[in-house]
């Protein structure tokens, strides 16, 4: 493993430390193996692919830290351990990279199939000058307005909604101005940037860069898996590798 303060000019942290509980698979999420290779090197392999980052910073359950550099032999990575939830997970990421990175990028492990080009897009719009970029999706479907009972309260209108993925991509010093001071949880680091009024660009995302959260969603991603590896990757865009 090198270090992530050697001149890289891109570095992505991976929260990989989430116990993956509605998953279900008794072990941390980003350790299911999808085709064979473990959800996080899937993640890390995809990030490097994209030619657009020079390091990861994987942050994985402290008991798994030996467990994971083994898996990531010969990678530009370093392993470090993470928090009770995802925001300290990806603050002791950021404890981990050195003083002269200008792009820093988190990504979820859980996101494996995640296309090369949403990395892409995302570092170039941070160095056209965006403080902080998120990948998003139109909503495809209507969204309601439930009152705790699950009465509809009013229809939300969706031509403004976006669903969020990541990689998102931030100014390391801005980032790291959003982190200061032990925040509040977040599901998305965007969420602390803004919070700081900073504005958020945004970038198309992927419908590959998926967040595997239940069991669907793992047999979804074997699928799309197993069609790359019978000769659909042009079609669907997905690795087999
Ligand atoms: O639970 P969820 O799917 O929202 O987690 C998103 C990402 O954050 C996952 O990659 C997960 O491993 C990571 N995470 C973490 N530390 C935690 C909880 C989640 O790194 N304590």
């Amino acid at each position: 493993m090198s270090g992530p303060s050697s001149g890289a000019a891109v570095v992505a942290v991976l929260p990989a430390a989430g116990s993956g509980v509605r998953l279900g698979a008794g072990v941390p999420k980003a350790f299911v193996e999808l085709a064979g290779v473990p959800m996080l090197v899937r993640a890390v392999d995809g990030l490097l692919a994209s030619g657009v980052v020079d390091h990861v910073v994987v942050v994985v359950p402290v008991d798994e830290v030996d467990g994971a550099a083994a898996l990531l032999p010969a990678r530009p990575v370093t392993v470090v351990a993470g928090g009770a939830d995802r925001t300290a997970s990806v603050a002791a990421g950021l404890a981990a990279i050195g003083p002269d990175v200008e792009i820093v990028l988190v990504h979820d492990a859980a996101r494996p199939l995640t296309p090369a080009g949403v990395v892409s897009r995302v570092v170039a719009a941070v160095r056209a000058g965006a403080p902080a970029v998120v990948p998003v999706l139109p909503v495809a479907d209507t969204i309601k307005q439930v009152d705790p009972a699950g009465v509809v309260v009013s229809t939300v209108d969706r031509s403004a909604l976006r669903a969020v993925q990541t990689p998102q991509g931030f100014r390391a010093p801005d980032l790291r101005r959003a982190y200061a001071g032990e925040p509040d949880p977040r599901t998305d680091d965007a969420g602390l940037v803004e919070a700081l009024g900073d504005p958020v660009a945004t970038v198309p995302g992927d419908p590959l860069a998926f967040k595997v959260t239940t069991a669907w969603d793992l047999r979804i991603a074997g699928l799309l898996l197993a069609g790359a590896a019978a000769g659909c990757a042009d079609r669907d865009g997905v690795r087999a590798g």
